[in-house]
């Protein structure tokens, strides 16, 4: 039979649901060219509404972004600046996502943000709140673990106040305390830029999820890439722990 070539169409039935991106490989995109690290991640930020935009047009229904992790703020202050500065640029982008019908939600612990940003993204997510052709889910401030230890609290609190009992602490309820509780389980989670490492992203959602690395980096990362990942993921066995 022929191998089929990316730029065939996609096969629908096999699509992902969920589709998680770790935007690496900005730093050394800038590095390569002699430019500044936050050159990178600016030409990251539009890769990120490029590649977005696209996961609409193929019919991706949630599509999550890692865009700053709990770790990321030991980064040199000047590159954690000009992240904010990019969080800042494109939470001026609510009219496109309305008129796009894609809802964003932010996850990670917003708190730690300056209230500019944190009162953004609420509003962001306020508004966007009714889309319902596609979900944009943004890791800010995130970090798998955290995540777990902050849904694991918050089921202690509702048992401690009589609201639920031990025994009501399962899969279930665990997901729904998770930021991601609006979003299926990832399907496919996509890593450019070499490296092969979860590194703290969607532990809980990620695990069934089938691994996509690429050598590309994130700024040059494109749809005819995400073709190519969703045709290899189309062509994987799930079996989800069974034969
Ligand atoms: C990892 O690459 C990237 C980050 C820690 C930041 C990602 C942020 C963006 C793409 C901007 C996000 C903005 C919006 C609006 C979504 P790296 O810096 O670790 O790259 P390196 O491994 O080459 O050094």
């Amino acid at each position: 039979m022929a191998k089929k070539n990316v730029s065939m169409p996609l096969d629908k039935s096999k699509m992902p649901k969920h589709v998680a991106f770790i935007m690496d490989g900005n730093g050394r995109w800038a590095k390569k060219r002699g430019l500044p690290r936050k050159f990178g991640h600016a030409e990251g930020a539009k890769t990120f509404r490029k590649i977005l935009r696209y996961c609409k047009s193929i019919g991706i229904e949630y599509v999550s972004f890692y865009a700053f992790s709990t770790e990321n703020w030991k980064r040199p202050q000047d590159e954690v600046n000009a992240i904010m500065n990019l969080f800042r640029d494109y939470l001026k982008d609510l009219e496109n996502f309305l008129a796009e019908e894609c809802r964003a939600v932010f996850i990670g612990d917003k708190s730690i943000f300056d209230e500019d940003i944190r009162l953004s993204m609420e509003d962001f997510e306020r508004r966007t709140a009714h889309c319902d052709k596609m979900t944009m889910l943004l890791a800010v401030n995130y970090g798998g673990r955290d995540e777990i230890v902050n849904a694991a609290r918050i089921l202690a609190q509702k048992v401690q106040d009589s609201e639920m009992t031990v025994s009501d602490i399962n899969e279930e309820t665990v997901n729904s305390q998770l930021y991601t509780a609006c979003a299926p389980d990832v399907d496919l989670m996509i890593r450019p830029s070499g490296e092969q490492r979860i590194s703290n992203f969607l532990l809980w959602q990620s695990a069934y999820a089938e691994f996509y690395y690429t050598d590309v980096l994130w700024p040059d990362f494109s749809p005819k890439h995400l073709d190519a990942a969703i045709e290899e993921f189309s062509n994987r066995k799930r079996r989800f722990g069974g034969i």
